[in-house]
């Protein structure tokens, strides 16, 4: 209270009322910019994952052997202390309890996050048309498959599980498998999945062919670098499947006329006919509806409309599967998520 008086003795009532006001705006809005960036760095430099094993991490030892900047560490770690993302003791800093959290449920958004920090980073440029997404401005390719992977093990690869294993089918082929997170998951989970995965990112199928040794699945799953366009060509090795999934990846084909995507459903049910094709996708909303009920889908808009990608809606999508001639098209809308799974036979 006396400092709020001694404000507007200083200010004026109608100045502090401002500086009130934008201290709410700065914790509303700035604060989400520096916090993001503070723990994207922390996960990449492997300090999150040392924090992990519970023991306190001291900045000036890990900064030695990591060959880090000490007083850099030391400025995220005061940050994200002050966050309550991390606790201190007298030998270092512990994961707090929405430390770990963040750790367990939002890295997957944060690694997405610096998947497409280029474009965030050349907003200017591309607003002006001095860069051009996907000549100067690029994706980080890893971080999309890591990103996207960490993220669909809270709904998509679950769901997608569950609704395969009622199907009673288990031989699988995961088209733009990314870094194998789906295939490794349903595989840990359940000992009759075996499968296929298909990614044109070789950074992404490296790093998922390192995570299938860690859990010793590579006798159950095979993964290969390749376009899907090409998957009337160079999927030899792929055969007895009896479903095939493709999990936040069919919307980088939408265009205006969908003749890209039509093309590549058409050779699929030419190549796999009667292979049901379980679909799951983020479903596109209205800037109204998105402004009435705001949620994470409007991030995932803004940066693929940024990248020359887009979403669908629920009916896009109906229209699409039937205009590629699939014959029953069964759709299980989440709505808690706005994520959709097709199921076009
Ligand atoms: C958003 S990620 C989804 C990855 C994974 N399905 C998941 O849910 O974690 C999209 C993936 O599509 C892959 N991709 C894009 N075009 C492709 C193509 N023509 N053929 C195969 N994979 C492709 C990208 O490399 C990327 O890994």
């Amino acid at each position: 209270m006396a400092s709020q008086f001694r404000a507007i003795s200083l200010l004026g009532v109608s100045q502090s009322v401002k500086l009130r006001k934008s201290k709410q705006l700065n914790e509303d809005t700035i604060r989400g910019h520096y916090a993001t960036q503070v723990l994207i760095a922390l996960i990449n430099s492997g300090f999150m994952d040392e924090l992990e094993s519970g023991e306190a991490v001291s900045v000036s030892s890990f900064a030695a052997r990591e060959d880090l900047d000490a007083v850099v560490l030391q400025a995220l770690c005061d940050y994200a202390y002050e966050l309550e993302y991390l606790n201190q003791n007298g030998i270092g800093y512990t994961l707090s309890d929405k430390g770990r959290l963040v750790d367990q449920v939002l890295k997957g958004a944060l690694l997405s996050v610096y998947a497409y920090a280029d474009v965030f980073a050349n907003l200017e440029p591309l607003l002006r048309r001095q860069k051009v997404y996907g000549v100067d401005v690029q994706r980080r390719s890893k971080y999309v498959a890591v990103g996207s992977g960490l993220s669909a093990k809270l709904l998509a690869i679950p769901a997608v599980s569950k609704l395969l294993l009622d199907a009673k089918r288990t031989r699988i082929l995961d088209l733009a498998c990314g870094d194998a997170a789906f295939l490794i998951n349903m595989c840990t989970s359940e000992a009759r999945f075996t499968g296929y995965g298909v990614d044109i990112a070789p950074e992404a199928i490296a790093e998922g062919n390192e995570e299938l040794a860690r859990h010793g699945l590579t006798s159950r799953v095979q993964l290969l670098v390749a376009d899907m366009f090409a998957m009337d060509t160079s999927f030899q090795d792929v055969a007895d499947i009896d479903a095939t999934t493709c999990i936040y990846a069919l919307h980088e084909f939408l265009s205006d006329d969908n003749q890209r995507l039509l093309e590549l459903l058409r050779k699929y049910r030419s190549r796999f006919p009667g292979v049901p094709l379980y679909v799951c996708e983020v479903i596109r909303h209205s800037p109204e509806e998105l402004r009435r009920n705001p949620g994470g889908v409007m991030e995932i808009q803004l940066l693929h409309m940024l990248s020359n990608q887009r979403l669908a809606t629920q009916a896009e999508w109906h229209d699409i599967f039937r205009r590629a001639g699939f014959g029953t098209i069964e759709e299980i809308y989440l709505d808690f998520a706005r994520t959709a799974v097709f199921v076009a036979a």
